[in-house]
């Protein structure tokens, strides 16, 4: 297992993954616009040739704003979102992001266990925020103290 840049070759295997995770999956020219945006940082998680796992952030000023985070099924519950949301969390360091902010449907048990245990807190609700089926986000942020 390595951790690598995403880049235009994981596209591919990235919407797949993203059709597998979620209700309303990106599309390749999604994520393209993504890997061609400068202010966008993506991770992939990756076994020889395969994508297993990938986690994307946009910086607006020192602000981050975490898009997606999946993790192949059958590889789940091997600490590789972890793996990905701490080294994403030492880059937005180390350019001196003041904080990382997310959202998550409510009833997602397992991400939102994730992120406390990665020092994320919860700082709000967006009601009715997603759609199939309709639900409120929660806001998740972990904040980074400058030293
Ligand atoms: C959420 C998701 C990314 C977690 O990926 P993962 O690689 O399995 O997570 P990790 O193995 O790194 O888990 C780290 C910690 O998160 C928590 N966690 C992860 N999955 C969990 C689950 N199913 N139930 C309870 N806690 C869970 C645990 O605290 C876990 O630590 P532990 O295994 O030592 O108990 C994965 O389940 C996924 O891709 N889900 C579908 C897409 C999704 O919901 N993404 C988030 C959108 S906001």
């Amino acid at each position: 297992m390595e951790l690598v840049k995403l880049t235009e070759a994981h596209i591919p295997q990235m919407v797949e993954l993203e059709k597998i995770c979620f209700s309303m999956p990106w599309t390749a020219d999604m994520i393209r616009s993504e890997l061609n945006n400068p202010s966008c940082l993506y991770l992939a998680a990756v076994d020889g040739d395969t994508l297993v796992g990938y986690i994307g952030v946009q910086t607006v000023l020192d602000e981050g704003y975490i898009n997606n985070v999946a993790v192949r099924p059958e590889y789940r519950r091997r600490g590789i979102a972890a793996a990905l949301i701490s080294l994403l969390t030492e880059q937005a360091q180390a350019i001196g992001l003041a904080f990382m902010t997310l959202e998550v449907r409510e009833s997602n048990a397992p991400a939102i266990a994730l992120y406390e245990k990665l020092g994320f807190t919860t700082v709000g609700r967006r009601k009715n925020y997603y759609e199939k089926p309709r639900e409120d986000a929660i806001l998740m942020t972990i904040f980074f103290t400058k030293e």
